[in-house]
């Protein structure tokens, strides 16, 4: 795969040097990243995906939640710096999507290490009572603050959310030039990230990698 990038929230310039200094993928999350461009299936980008690997290796995360499974190629790549004995769970509200990453997994041998929950993220969350690590938000752009509020109280303290697509293809920083169909949802992800770059819970930090990612850090706070 040379180049599936077709936006660029920084500088395209930079960004395509930065994307051609980074180490290649396994040969099968190869195929996956292949199978995804083929069938127009939002992964990760290999920024992003090289970012969280580093926080990762840092933390070593025993438990992982992901909402957005898609064909499974992020948490396949999570696996990789789990600890040992460690869990992903990973919410998808595509059922022919979940099916894909269920064989990924399987073929990748992590099918006991990986499990995927079918259903509305907001659903689901509502109905957990576990404590996670690391927790990736990459789903409906639209319910992130939902899928944040529901999220913060299931992260243990020095544990991370990391929400992906937070500046929306740069939209989100352009403010007036947005076309009008997207607005609302450029609102809503606007909002969202003043609101957790002000919780007093977390201390965040606002990326421009891949599609813009937020980084938040639970620190150790009584509610
Ligand atoms: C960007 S893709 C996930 C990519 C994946 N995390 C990766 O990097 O390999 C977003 C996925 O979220 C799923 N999704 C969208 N809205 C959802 C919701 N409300 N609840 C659960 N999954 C949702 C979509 O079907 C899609 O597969």
């Amino acid at each position: 795969m040379k180049n599936p990038r077709k936006f660029w929230i920084v500088n395209e310039d930079v960004e395509k040097y930065i994307r051609n200094t980074l180490k290649s993928s396994s040969r099968f999350l190869m195929e996956l990243e292949q199978y995804a461009e083929i069938n127009n299936v939002p992964i990760m980008t290999k920024e992003t995906k090289c970012l969280i690997e580093i926080i990762g290796w840092l933390q070593k995360p025993e438990r992982i939640l992901e909402i957005g499974t898609a064909i499974g190629y992020s948490s396949i790549c999570f696996s990789n710096f789990l600890a040992a004995d460690g869990s992903i769970e990973t919410i998808e509200i595509d059922s022919d999507l979940a099916l894909i990453a269920r064989d990924n997994i399987k073929k990748a041998d992590l099918a006991q290490v990986i499990s995927v929950i079918v259903g509305e993220g907001t659903d689901v969350l509502t109905n957990i009572d576990k404590k996670y690590d690391m927790i990736f938000i990459d789903a409906a752009k639209g319910q992130y603050e939902t899928f944040f509020d529901l999220c913060s109280p299931m992260i243990n303290p020095g544990g991370i959310i990391i929400s992906d697509n937070v500046l929306y293809r740069g939209m989100v920083a352009r403010g007036e030039t947005v076309p009008r169909r997207k607005k609302h949802l450029v609102e809503r992800l606007d909002q969202f990230i003043k609101k957790v770059m002000e919780d007093d819970r977390f201390d965040s930090s606002l990326l421009s990698i891949g599609d813009g990612v937020l980084l938040s850090y639970r620190k150790d706070y009584d509610e």
